[in-house]
């Protein structure tokens, strides 16, 4: 049996038996061992057996993705297991990324449900061409071969537009009976009118496509310092031989393999798939994260890519993600967002935000110079996540298309008036005290007052207003949550240029959101930034009313307010929290 296993992704809407149809695969190739299971199973739920499995099999893998493994007479099977609930597409997305096809569960009572095509659509996107459609409860439709031959024609159908933009798919439609067993691993009688393979022939029946390249690529995952000098990079050899003698690359910097070791053991040549240490003939400054590869792949910061939005909340221009490819890992955001015609694949209109289950095009920016590679040319460098920083889930997936010149060809200046000069002729350390809260809230009364106080000291400083500046250089932006999110980002950038050049900044901006504060303590820098919660309370707001817009947008006049129709998230521990000017000056000393 060939050691390389063969990886799929199993997918299906809720309901259509996808439990069934893997807990029969798994028990008709004997793949689970006696003592795992209750021999008195009801054979009427003999998707309860897999709930048994979980625990054993789930180890080392994130969010709610099951890996489960069969044998087949030909190979070794390991299939990718997430719920069919909406809210787990995410997971199924994730597992695809690894995954070399993928198995479709459809009830064939209901036919195709609109899950079934997102899951379809989502596979599609991660580069699999490889389908296989298992038609489940076919025993709940009399074993009808028209209903089958519907099915499978709808199917064909739907593949046959989705070639235009992806290229030929091969797909197979399968009718069977996870439940009863038919057709699953073993033929059945009942299915006599069908000529084609069991599921289990169908699988074997894929051939693993060949890599678009298999030039030898580790990914460094451990940095190991040698007694006496010296470092060794450990990683899993993704494709390729690597021989000791080899020439690699390293962020563009080229050298040789002086020794390699694979389970700790010297060696003189490394298979694909073994965990090896390398250790090299230079001293270069290699992290966790990096790529040594034989082919010389360039890193950039900049990339057009397509995603697939995950989360229940949208995707916003500017905001901060956390990207993982392989192993690597930057910081990234949304530069651009722009639909794509499904029809012809291409561009269409730009967006200001990307909706739960939507694909996209978008550009993103990466604090991080990463070796993503276009996903046609070399999937695996070329598939990633993005991440919600705060909670760690999950939020999109993507596939990058081309990486984008912008920053390289642009080289940041260090000029010799430092900012560390720029505070010593100005006498103070730049630092941004970023006021939040309510309309209302005396937030830009307070930066007022503050700002006398420093003026009477001498102190160099300036004070951002929202409204001002919303009637200058953000006079474009509106009140939706992308555009105040823009509004965040512009002043945020403006705050840190005004510290680096040795002011106090105060800036008062609603800033409604968490997420947007975060995106501002990034760009400013923590150390340097303090955000100050005025927290006087939207009823005293809504009394002051010192501009009517309460009365107005309570009247429906304004819509988007904050506080009224529009959300304000209460800063988290790290904000100083005040009511009035004393306070203030009490607690920022
Ligand atoms: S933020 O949400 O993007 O941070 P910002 O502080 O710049 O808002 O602007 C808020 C000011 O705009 C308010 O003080 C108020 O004068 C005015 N405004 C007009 N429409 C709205 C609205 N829908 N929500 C909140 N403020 C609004």
């Amino acid at each position: 049996m060939p050691n390389e296993i063969f990886k799929i992704t199993s997918a299906g809407s809720v309901d259509d038996g996808k439990s069934t149809v893997l807990a029969r695969l798994l028990l008709d190739t004997g793949s689970i061992y006696d003592d795992q299971y209750n021999k008195n199973f009801d054979p009427n739920r003999i998707a309860d057996l897999l709930d048994g499995l979980e625990s054993e099999l789930e180890q080392g893998i994130t969010i709610d993705v099951a890996h489960r493994f069969f044998d087949s007479k030909t190979r070794r099977y390991q299939i990718a297991d997430s719920p069919g609930h909406e809210q787990y597409t995410r997971n199924m997305a994730t597992a695809c990324a690894g995954s070399d096809a993928l198995l479709l569960v459809v009830d064939a009572t209901a036919g195709l449900k609109p899950q079934t095509k997102l899951h379809l659509d989502i596979a599609l996107r991660l580069g699999i061409r490889d389908v296989i459609f298992a038609i489940n409860k076919i025993d709940l439709v009399g074993f009808s071969k028209k209903t089958f031959d519907q099915i499978a024609k709808s199917i064909s159908t739907l593949l046959e537009e989705r070639e235009t933009t992806f290229g030929p798919i091969n797909h197979q439609s399968v009718p069977l009976s996870g439940l009863k067993g038919q057709n699953v691993v073993r033929p059945s009688s009942k299915l006599s009118w069908f000529i084609g393979p069991t599921l289990m022939e169908a699988l074997d029946g894929i051939e693993r496509r060949p890599r678009a390249s298999d030039s030898a690529k580790l990914i460094v995952q451990y940095v190991q310092r040698i007694p006496g000098g010296g470092r060794r990079y450990l990683g899993s050899l993704r494709d390729g031989v690597l021989e000791v003698g080899q020439n690699l690359f390293v962020n563009g910097q080229q050298m040789q393999v002086e020794q390699l070791l694979n389970n700790g053991v010297p060696c003189e040549r490394a298979e694909p798939g073994s965990s090896i240490s390398v250790v090299i003939n230079r001293e270069l400054d290699v992290a966790v994260g990096d790529l040594l590869s034989a082919e010389n792949f360039k890193s950039h910061d900049q990339f057009e890519v397509d995603l697939i939005w995950l989360h229940t909340e949208k995707g916003v221009k500017g905001r901060k993600y956390i990207l993982k490819s392989a192993s690597s890992i930057s910081s990234a955001s949304i530069t651009k967002i722009s639909r794509i015609d499904i029809e012809t694949n291409k561009k269409d209109a730009q967006s200001p935000s990307i909706l739960t289950n939507e694909i996209q095009r978008c550009n993103l920016s990466l604090t991080g110079s990463l070796p993503l590679q276009a996903f046609d040319t070399y999937s695996e460098l070329g598939r990633f996540v993005l991440v919600e920083p705060q909670s760690g889930q999950t939020v999109a997936v993507g596939t990058v298309n081309y990486h984008l010149n912008r920053s390289e060809n642009l080289t940041e200046h260090q000029f010799a008036v430092t900012p560390a000069l720029h505070e010593q002729l100005t006498g103070v350390s730049g630092k941004v005290f970023w006021f939040t809260g309510l309309s209302g809230s005396g937030k830009s009364t307070l930066a007022n007052k503050f700002s006398q106080e420093l003026h009477a000291k001498g102190v160099p400083h300036f004070v951002l207003d929202g409204d001002n500046l919303r009637l200058g250089i953000n006079r474009d932006l509106g009140f939706t949550e992308e555009d105040r999110s823009e509004n965040i980002r512009r002043t945020a950038e403006i705050a840190s240029l005004m510290a680096d050049a040795g002011l106090v900044v105060s800036v008062a901006l609603i800033s409604p959101y968490q997420r947007d504060r975060q995106m501002a303590r990034e760009i400013i820098g923590a150390g340097r930034f303090q955000e100050i919660y005025v927290a006087t309370p939207l009823e005293e707001c809504e009394k002051r009313d010192p501009k009517g817009l309460y009365k107005k947008a309570r009247s429906g006049e304004i819509p988007n307010f904050t506080g009224v129709s529009s959300p304000y998230e209460r800063p988290d521990g790290r904000a100083i929290e005040v009511l009035d000017f004393e306070e203030l000056v009490r607690k920022i000393g």
